[in-house]
């Protein structure tokens, strides 16, 4: 299918997980893409996967100056951009009594501030129309044990992309929607990223996860990127300010 034929899109955090299998759904469906990462390994990998035609950036979302660097790339490599997928985030799940000052901003910079940030650097190299979907979390739209500071930045994500439609949208030509996921498989969920290293306690954890979704499983990352091919492409042009929560019942039953 070419539903995004001639589209030039950046996708932050596109080196795993739900980043990495939208680059790939985005490549297929015909659009040019940039991908940024952070580590030097899943940067790596994702050059491999993604092949010698796809510039693989490493943009820390915590330093602001490579952020507006990006934006800078972006404009060097594309000249204009039509799509943006602002994905890259951390999730730390713990109980509200362990956060520190520390743990809460490196949430909060990541997830947050990072996105203000780079959606501003973005706004002169968006072409018109345009379209950026923003990454945010079923746990934005319900409350989840241990979610607390990580659920916030993601409400906060889901309403500055209200807000960016009132900012940008007449002005602009630029579209805001979100993808709100619950628990999907990918990467997030392993060992280093969970805070676990005992390999049965993972399988436990996910599977008390999995338990607790209607459905019965955890999303696949391609069920999310298939939603951000929609948000996307044209045939979603009248789509302002959506927040598909994608979670397999978990917020509504
Ligand atoms: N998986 C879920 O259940 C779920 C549910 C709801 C929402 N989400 C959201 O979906 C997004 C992607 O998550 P995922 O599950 O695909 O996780 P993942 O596999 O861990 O991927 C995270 C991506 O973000 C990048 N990243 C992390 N910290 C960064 C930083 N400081 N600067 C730049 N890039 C950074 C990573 O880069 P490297 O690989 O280079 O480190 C990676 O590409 C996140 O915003 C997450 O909050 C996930």
């Amino acid at each position: 299918m070419n539903r995004l034929a001639g589209k030039r899109a950046l996708i932050t955090g596109g080196t795993s997980g739900i980043g990495l299998e939208t680059a790939q759904r985005f490549i297929a469906e015909g659009a040019d893409v940039l991908v940024t990462g952070v580590t030097p390994a899943s940067i790596d990998k994702a050059r491999q996967i993604l092949g010698d035609k796809v510039p693989v950036v490493q943009a820390d979302a915590r330093d602001l100056d490579a952020q507006r660097g990006l934006a800078e790339r972006v404009r060097e490599h594309f000249g204009e951009l039509d799509v943006a997928f602002l994905n890259a985030g951390v999730s730390d799940w713990r109980p509200f009594e362990d956060h520190t000052e520390d743990s809460f901003d490196r949430l909060f910079d990541i997830n947050v501030k990072s996105v203000f940030f780079l959606t501003q650097a973005l706004v002169p190299v968006l072409s018109n129309p345009s379209s950026v979907i923003l990454n945010a979390s079923n746990s934005a739209h319900g409350g989840y044990g241990h979610s607390n500071a990580y659920a916030a930045t993601k409400a906060a994500v889901s309403s500055l992309m209200r807000s960016w439609n009132a900012d940008l949208l007449r002005s602009h030509g630029i579209r805001f929607n979100a993808v709100s996921p619950g628990p999907v498989d990918t990467p997030l969920y392993s060992g280093a990223k969970l805070g676990i290293e005992d390999p049965a306690q993972q399988t436990a954890v996910v599977e008390a996860i999995s338990s607790g979704i209607p459905l019965g499983r955890m999303g696949m990352p391609e069920e999310v990127a298939e939603a951000v091919v929609y948000l996307a492409s044209d045939v979603s042009a009248f789509a302002v300010g959506l927040d598909l929560i994608l979670d397999g019942g978990q917020t509504v039953l």
